[in-house]
């Protein structure tokens, strides 16, 4: 048995019958011919949470940042599975190439990044991705495939459901903008008040990246310190007709635009105002600043964490009949 506690961000308690680190794709390809069960994958376990013990893992830790492409206005870059996200960014804004310079400190591994389309900031990582590069887990045989088929949306793909046991992805193609050519993307509440704190005017790449480093850190727990895996749920989507009514109720509940008959709600607000915010039962909480990251202070298991997330569920649900699905991958 190996232990899966320093995999996952939660840090719960957690092992499994075989872990094997996958280091090159010659070697993925290998493994998937080889195994015909079902397997787990990891990244930077920062996205999962372990309820079973899973029989075999495979650590994604091919690295490589390789550019492709490089023209006066843009990059292209592949870039291996096993690279963390957070050293690509930092590397990204000191080559000068612009683009995911708002998704900066988000924790986990680039292969995982188009699974939830990460995003944050008013950025998504399917603005900036190219392609990726997968590995189709019955045959070994290596594809490219386009950004558009992959069924990018607000924290979902095709590999979070029904590519689930189908691909591996080995690497990701990113295009990046070159000096002259950023579209610095500073419209989001936060980031405008931090550059101004700032004094950053026109403010450059470094900047953005600065000003989102700051208000992650004062906002998000860092999983080296309290276990969490980010944001526990999606934001809902609810109808407007629903939002109005709410709104009669609640005059302060913030939402974001998303279609004619439909808008986001965020779940942070939800839970703080349900009267969650720093709750704590046994070994798991909600963080103190942030409402939407379900907190491990200690010993939880994940079944423990799963129970707390039914509680929060269902008082959202009694309160303003709004069901919160997870955003996190429970295994
Ligand atoms: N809010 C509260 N109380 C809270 C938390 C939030 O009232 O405890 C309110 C805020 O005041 C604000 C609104 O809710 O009006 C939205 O909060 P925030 O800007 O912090 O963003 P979020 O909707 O809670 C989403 C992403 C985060 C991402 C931020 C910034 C999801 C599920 N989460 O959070 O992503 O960093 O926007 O763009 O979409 C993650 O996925 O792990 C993650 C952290």
């Amino acid at each position: 048995m190996t232990s899966l506690t320093s995999h996952n961000t939660f840090g719960v308690i957690a092992s499994c019958q075989q872990l094997i680190t996958v280091t090159t794709v010659a070697q993925l390809q290998q493994l998937c011919r080889a195994t015909q069960s079902s397997v787990t994958l990891l990244g930077g376990g920062s996205n999962t949470l372990f309820v079973n013990n899973p029989e075999t893992v495979w650590l994604m830790d091919i690295k490589g940042i390789d550019v492709i492409k490089d023209r006066d206005d843009a990059v292209l870059i592949r870039v291996g599975a096993g690279e963390d996200w957070h050293e690509l960014v930092s590397y990204c804004v000191a080559q000068e190439w612009g683009g995911i310079e708002n998704l900066a400190l988000i924790p986990g591994k680039c292969g995982a990044a188009p699974i939830q389309n990460i995003g944050a900031y008013g950025v998504e990582i399917k603005d900036v991705l190219q392609s990726v590069s997968v590995v189709d887990r019955s045959t070994g045989s290596r594809l490219e495939l386009h950004v558009s088929d992959l069924g990018l949306g607000y924290r979902q793909s095709h590999f979070k459901q029904e590519w689930k046991e189908k691909y591996v992805i080995d690497s990701i193609v990113l295009r990046l903008t070159k000096e002259g050519h950023h579209q610095i993307k500073s419209h989001y509440g936060a980031i405008q008040s931090t550059l101004a704190e700032m004094k950053a005017d026109s403010p450059t790449l470094k900047d953005i990246y600065t000003a989102v480093v700051q208000i992650r850190s004062a906002k998000l727990p860092d999983p080296n310190v309290i276990g969490n895996g980010g944001s526990f749920f999606k934001n809902p989507i609810i109808p407007i007709s629903q939002y109005q009514q709410l709104l009669s109720q609640y005059p302060e509940m913030p939402s974001y635009p998303v279609d004619d008959l439909t808008v986001k709600v965020p779940a942070g607000w939800l839970i703080d105002h349900a009267g969650w915010k720093g709750k704590q039962i046994g070994n798991v909480g909600t963080y103190s600043r942030q409402a939407l990251v379900i907190v491990n202070h200690g010993g939880a298991d994940g079944a423990e964490v799963i129970a707390y997330s039914r509680l929060i569920q269902q008082s959202i649900l009694d309160l303003y009949g709004i069901q919160l699905q997870r955003e996190i991958n429970v295994v």
